[in-house]
């Protein structure tokens, strides 16, 4: 059985949904009804360590708040929390999801709560709900409500005139949402709709028609959801039918007001989505950066984002999920990867720091003492046991992906990987942060087909497989009844001629949070005979394949020069120097190959804190750095228009989250908690966003002053420890180990006696 998981330590956390347009954005300014749903990112509030600067909508609410508890002869709860809206942003775009409502909705609870009016009950929903909507008007200056409203109470709203009615979607619809880019414009789509409708009111109303017919007949397809009325087939008909005539309005709107509603990228998701039999249409009237799309599958949506990611380098937001939870209190802490000289700590304190940030109880750092994995368990793990392996674990910290601090557990037994990781991720934090998306979780089972002394030509035995796709994906389905249960599964079937007598079939298996090594296998194994029987030719190998492509992390940054700038060199130098390096790597597979042992250093590191396979991820990642026959840098650094230096980073990421050691070894499972993320998708653009701030840190070094002072001083830390230098003597001794030029075990011992003995006498006299 494995350890019980850590227990969480309880502080208050107030968060509130974003929110975003499902139908109706428009056609609700003229009196029609809208359909807003709760996306789960959130706003966090939490107690202010110290009074700082606060935005007009907290100010707003903060004023409603003490107005509502004075006039209760209430006591006054304190000064306003502070609102992290991190998860709103995209690197240093913010993307349009109703944050400025969400701050309101989680100032006013955290203040009731600090009050003793508990969210949970229907007077704390209630009050939340006027008071934030007010305080959030007077900040905002106006605004329909829908976004409040859908802060305060999350699911799925019908709006219309000011009043909010919670609605149910049916259980078979997926919805999923596209970003599309930087807004197309900064001016207010509303504000040039309500022009055009003065200066054309024929056409406006026209098209408004069409709006508000979209949004009535998008409902109806709700209600005879709700009431179990026609088959999903004619509903989702005829949502489509819907989301189709909303379309046609949105291009009548722009074309007399000439707000870029419908974007080049706008269109060309919606092509894509068309093409696939799918329902997408722009969400919001706020500036064009989000379209959202109707599936009947999880699965049609991975097709969908696997689709736009390869061909238009679009991404589906994958973590941004339709019907969240509304405004609650949450029993923990907000995590915080900004820990300031957290290197200095001794290892308790650090442990103690780390406990605080990350919510957990202290005791639970008990499993990272030496001995921790006991021999039995180790026994249990591999064969032929003689004994444990014990390598650090430290933990990077600084790291913001998505706007969600992380702070990153690492195993590696190289000094400086993990401080020029945090290093790096600080530069990265001051830029807005990693941006990352993820492939859905599809891995590769390859069956091997060789001709042998059969008959039949390739061609023949790929046209026989291929149609018989549908049997297959079924019979492949029926192996792992709960996969399917998590939402899993085969997704399709490719044949790859890769010599006149040898064929390679594919089986692209949706894994979920599981690394998927095994249930691969056995997928390979239990479709094994079926290819045989179609083709004829012998079966070889049925096994997965390390080359994991089509589950791959991708992970970019963007600094600027003043961050990369140091003492001796300037910040434009800086980038020019990693883009120079970057472009070495690109035409030399030498360097490529040190540049890329450079981002595994961190990945690595990560991969194994978590108890995940190392070897796969190395695997994967150069075979993928080798397609198209020339061994290639897996990120590379570009510079902006700006001058800002910009690093992208594609990876596949073949790990899990449940299964394995992550499950069993009890280092790996407080690892996890550290981390704190939800599934493996998550997890893989930690491990990715680790390679890449890993790799900024070498080129940075190496574009400047080269990578031995930095290593020096911290080998010098590491010879002090070595010797036996506690307290303030480490620094002693490095200080006077880097004067002297000659950093060797021996000599630390020699000055550690000297600085001692100097110690002894000085005590004496
Ligand atoms: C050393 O572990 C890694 C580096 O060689 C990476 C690189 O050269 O980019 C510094």
């Amino acid at each position: 059985m494995s350890d019980p998981a850590p227990r969480p330590v309880q502080t208050t956390l107030v968060s509130a949904p974003g929110k975003a347009f499902l139908i109706g954005e428009y056609a609700v300014l003229e009196g029609a009804s809208a359909v807003v749903t709760a996306v789960d990112i959130r706003a966090q509030a939490c107690a202010a360590p110290a009074p700082g600067r606060t935005s007009e909508v907290v100010r707003a609410a903060h004023a409603e708040i003490l107005r509502y508890l004075r006039d209760r002869a209430l006591a006054d709860p304190g000064p306003p929390p502070i609102v992290d809206t991190g998860s709103f942003r995209l690197g240093a775009r913010k993307i349009g999801l109703g944050s400025s409502a969400a701050v309101a909705a989680t100032v006013v609870g955290f203040l009731l709560e600090e009050a003793g009016i508990k969210l949970a009950s229907a007077e704390g929903r209630a009050a939340a709900y006027e008071l934030a909507r007010s305080g959030h008007r007077q900040a905002q200056g106006g605004g329909s409500g829908a976004d409040v409203a859908t802060s305060i109470c999350g699911g799925t709203l019908r709006f219309k005139d000011g009043e909010a009615t919670p609605i149910a979607l049916p259980g078979w619809l997926r919805i999923g949402f596209v970003d599309a880019g930087a807004p197309a414009s900064t001016a207010s789509f509303v504000q040039l709709v309500r022009e055009a409708a003065l200066r054309t009111p024929d056409p406006y109303s026209e098209a408004m028609r069409d709006l508000q017919n979209a949004s009535r007949e998008f409902l109806a397809v709700l209600s005879d959801a709700d009431a179990g009325q026609q088959s999903e087939a004619v509903l989702f008909a005829a949502l489509k039918g819907a989301v189709d005539l909303h379309n046609r309005g949105l291009r009548a709107l722009q074309q007399i007001s000439e707000a870029p509603i419908m974007t080049p990228t706008i269109e060309r998701i919606l092509e894509v989505a068309a093409d696939m039999g799918l329902a997408a249409k722009p969400s919001g009237a706020g500036g064009g950066d989000l379209v959202v799309v109707f599936a009947r599958s999880q699965a049609a949506l991975d097709v969908l984002a696997d689709r736009l990611r390869r061909d238009h380098n679009i991404d589906l937001l994958a973590g941004l999920r339709a019907g969240a939870a509304g405004l609650r209190a949450e029993p923990r802490t907000p995590r915080c990867s900004r820990i300031p000289g957290f290197f200095r700590l001794a290892v308790q304190e650090r442990r103690q720091r780390l406990a605080t940030a990350c919510g957990l109880d202290p005791a639970s750092f008990d499993a990272l003492d030496p001995g921790a994995l006991p021999i039995e368990k180790a026994n249990h793990l591999i064969e032929n046991v003689i004994g444990v392996l014990e390598v650090p674990i430290a933990v990077a910290t600084n790291f913001r992906i998505n706007g969600v601090d992380y702070l990153v557990p690492m195993s590696v037994e190289e000094a400086s990987v993990v401080a020029a990781a945090s290093n790096a991720a600080k530069m990265i934090r001051a830029g807005g942060g990693f941006v990352a998306h993820s492939d859905p979780p599809w891995m590769i089972a390859q069956i091997q087909l060789c001709r042998d002394d059969a008959v039949g030509d390739a061609a023949r035995v790929r046209a026989a497989i291929e149609s018989e796709r549908t049997a297959l994906l079924e019979l492949a389905d029926a192996v792992h009844p709960r996969l399917r249960a998590r939402g899993g599964g085969p997704r399709t079937i490719e044949v790859r001629v890769l010599a006149e007598d040898m064929v390679a079939v594919h089986v692209v298996v949706d894994c979920r949070d599981a690394m998927g090594a095994n249930l691969l296998n056995t997928v390979a194994e239990a479709l094994a005979p079926r290819l045989h029987a179609l083709s004829g030719w012998r079966v070889g190998l049925r096994i997965l394949s390390n080359l994991a492509d089509r589950r791959r992390a991708h992970i970019s940054a963007r600094i600027s020069p003043a961050t990369l700038a140091s003492r001796d060199f300037e910040g434009a130098q800086v980038v020019d120097g990693i883009v120079s390096a970057s472009r070495f790597a690109e035409l030399d597979p030498y360097r490529a190959a040190t540049h890329n042992k450079g981002i595994m250093n961190g990945m690595d590191a990560v991969v194994l804190a978590t108890g995940n396979d190392w070897r796969a991820m190395e695997s994967g990642a150069h075979s993928y750095a080798a397609q198209g026959g020339h061994y290639r840098p897996l990120a590379v650094w570009t510079k902006d228009e700006e001058g800002w230096l910009v690093g992208q980073l594609t990876v596949p990421m073949a790990i899990g989250m449940v299964g394995g050691a992550t499950h069993v070894h009890p280092v790996a499972r407080l690892a996890l908690s550290i981390l704190g993320c939800t599934s493996s998708a998550e997890l893989g653009q930690v491990i990715a966003a680790t390679g890449l701030a890993s790799n900024l840190a070498a080129l940075r070094a190496l574009a400047t002053e080269g990578i031995q002072r930095g290593h020096m001083s911290l080998h010098a830390r590491t010879l002090a420890v070595g010797a036996g230098a506690t307290g303030d003597e480490i620094e002693t001794l490095c200080a006077r180990l880097i004067a002297g030029g000659e950093i060797k075990h021996d000599r630390a011992v020699a000055i550690l006696r000297e600085v001692r003995q100097l110690e002894k006498s000085a005590a004496r006299s």
